[in-house]
């Protein structure tokens, strides 16, 4: 499967196809210095096949998790890539999930102010959503992807066969951004969760949810308004990410995925539908709700800088397949979060 993101003179094609990434040769120019960005938790094999297919690679990996999307491992990446005597006509591949992507891509969008950059996702969630758009971003300490640039990549290679040792919980984590793209817009997709098989189904729900997001970016690359319709439960799954999140030295908690499934619960105002969603929520595995200090969440919202200026944008979903965006005080945040009453 194959489908092109256009954005003029940066178009850019996204191949779906299990084993592509041994073909990457064939869709991209690897006759130069090219740096593989990827992390420790993602099997090896895969930063090596890209490897081997370039004239000259330097592996770069970076440890697991969301602490990666720091300065310092930007930092530490760009200097490895200094180090190879990379120039401006030379290449960052990234293979890993969301975390990779975001760092590397920012990375590609700093180095010489600016450098080709190419997306090999490895999870559901890089898959489904952060892989294509070209956001780019590291986080500084608890508050997400504040530091960051849009930077398109040439290509993205989805290549199903690395899901095979995804670990299952991370693997239904990323199914919650297909769930949002269904609810905002495609109630077939919606459909698939829930009257079909999900794991037989993964390649079409991959490629829809793309499809949703392409189409949401073409119209909308930098966020000017169409596109905070992809933040739907993104205000209040960050405050719960902050809080509760996966981080640093906290090993326990939940995974991006999980805490944007939460955040857009309060936001589907049709009682049938969040029941639906709820249940979709239940047969897939992700959490149906949780524990959290909503004070704290509350003040972590207050960081997000979608709520700097007192007013903060979100995506309500009157029912399925629809959206609106409804600027609110930051104090009704509160409402939503069950504070007021
Ligand atoms: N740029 C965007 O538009 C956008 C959109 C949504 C989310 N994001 C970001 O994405 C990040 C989350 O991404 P994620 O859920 O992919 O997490 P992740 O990148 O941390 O990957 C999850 C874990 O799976 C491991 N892994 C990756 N691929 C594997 C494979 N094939 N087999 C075995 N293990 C593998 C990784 O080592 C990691 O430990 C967050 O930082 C979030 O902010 C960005």
């Amino acid at each position: 499967m194959k489908m092109t993101l256009h954005l003029g003179k940066r178009s850019y094609n996204i191949i779906l196809k299990r084993g592509a990434l041994a073909n990457l040769h064939q869709l991209a120019d690897l006759n130069r210095k090219v740096a593989v960005v990827t992390d420790s938790g993602v099997p090896a094999q895969y930063a090596q096949t890209v490897a081997d297919q370039c004239k000259a690679a330097r592996i770069i990996t970076v440890p697991q998790g969301e602490a990666s999307k720091s300065l310092k491992t930007l930092e530490a990446v760009l200097y490895q890539m200094l180090d190879f005597g990379m120039g401006r006509g030379d290449l960052v591949v990234a293979v890993g999930g969301g975390v990779v992507g975001d760092m590397a891509g920012f990375a590609a969008a700093v180095y010489m102010r600016g450098i080709d950059f190419i997306n090999c996702p490895t999870t559901t969630l890089s898959m489904i959503d952060s892989s294509i758009g070209g956001k780019t971003a590291v986080d500084l300490g608890d508050t997400k992807n504040i530091v960051g640039a849009f930077h398109q990549p040439k290509v993205v290679v989805v290549d199903f066969a690395t899901l095979d040792t995804l670990p299952r919980r991370h693997y239904v984590n990323g199914l919650a951004e297909a769930i949002k793209a269904g609810l905002l817009a495609d109630a077939e997709l919606f459909d698939l969760f829930e009257n079909g098989d999900v794991d037989k189904n993964i390649e079409k729900i991959i490629y829809r949810s793309l499809q949703v997001k392409r189409r949401v970016v073409e119209k909308d690359e930098t966020e000017a308004g169409l596109r905070k319709c992809l933040n739907l439960g993104h205000t209040l799954g960050h405050g719960i990410e902050a809080v509760k999140g996966v981080k640093g030295r906290r090993k326990t908690g939940l995974f991006h995925g999980e805490c944007v499934a939460l955040g857009m619960l309060p936001m589907i105002e049709e009682e049938a539908l969040r029941k639906r969603t709820l249940a979709v929520y239940r047969k897939v595995g992700l959490p149906t709700r949780t524990t959290f200090d909503a004070e704290k969440v509350y003040a972590e919202m207050l960081h997000d800088k979608k709520a700097q200026s007192g007013k903060v944008t979100v995506i309500k979903v009157p029912g399925l397949g629809c959206w609106r965006a409804d600027t609110i005080p930051t104090s009704e945040l509160r409402t939503l979060l069950g504070l007021n009453g």
